[in-house]
């Protein structure tokens, strides 16, 4: 079973592939993620892809293909979550070759929908776990941590993405509306997109999800 997160910033991918990962078993690839851990290293491809996740613009296609080679090769789990990829039309192209080259194919695509100005408020309130990476959010009473900056699962340091403030939200934003969401018709005409309201919580979000998995795989 391979299945894509579609979504604008913040709208809750990162949440349910966690969420999906554990149900499902899946191997939950996110090139925000891999970007990420590439950034964090002080050589000069770490130091510019620092420069362009702050910026909030997209990566070249090149760089991620090259990123998604190297996960893909030392992952042995062929049943796929993809959180932020793929993220214009050439993405998605090279997307089903690869998986047509693996014998396989996508299953669904979920576009979680959610408006901006929950975007925003969600973007300014997540925190992260630098030690085991759970997600919060302080603007919302039912995912703040139990003490302040501090990870309820591990007691780790909780952090803020260089990314989430207003100016690289906009940014972010606006990618999504010019080259993601192309994606949308995309799928849509393959017939394998599901609409999910994310803006409930995140537990009836989950709950969404799998009552379409469930549905589509037992008939
Ligand atoms: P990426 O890391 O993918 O960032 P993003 O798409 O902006 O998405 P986020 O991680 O911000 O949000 P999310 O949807 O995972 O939400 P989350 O679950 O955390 O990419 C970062 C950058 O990398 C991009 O800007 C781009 O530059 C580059 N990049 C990545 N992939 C690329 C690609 N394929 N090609 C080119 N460039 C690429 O939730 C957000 C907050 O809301 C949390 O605090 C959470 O607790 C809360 N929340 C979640 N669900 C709910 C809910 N149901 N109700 C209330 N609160 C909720």
């Amino acid at each position: 079973m391979n299945i894509i997160l579609l979504a604008p910033p913040a709208a809750g991918k990162g949440t349910q592939a966690e969420l999906l990962e554990q149900k499902y078993h899946l191997n939950h690839l996110s090139t925000g993620d891999l970007l990420r851990a590439s950034a964090s290293r002080e050589d000069a491809f770490g130091k510019e892809m620092k420069k362009i996740l702050e910026s909030g613009v997209l990566v070249s296609d090149d760089i991620i293909f090259k990123l998604l080679d190297e996960y893909l090769e030392e992952s042995e789990n062929k049943n796929l979550l993809f959180d932020g990829f793929p993220r214009n039309i050439n993405q998605a192209e090279r997307l089903e070759n690869m998986l047509k080259e693996r014998n396989d194919q996508l299953d669904f695509v979920f576009l979680l929908e959610v408006e901006k100005e929950i975007l925003e408020t969600r973007i300014t309130g997540r925190r992260l776990c630098r030690k085991c990476g759970s997600v919060y959010n302080v603007n919302i009473n039912s995912l703040k941590p139990k003490q302040n900056s501090i990870c309820d699962k591990c007691g780790g340091e909780l952090y803020q993405r260089n990314d989430d403030n207003k100016d690289s939200f906009e940014v972010r934003y606006q990618e999504y509306l010019d080259k993601t969401s192309t994606l949308i018709n995309y799928y849509q005409n393959k017939k394998i997109l599901y609409r999910i309201d994310s803006e409930k919580p995140k537990e009836e979000v989950f709950q969404s999800i799998s009552n379409i998995i469930e549905k589509e795989m037992t008939e």
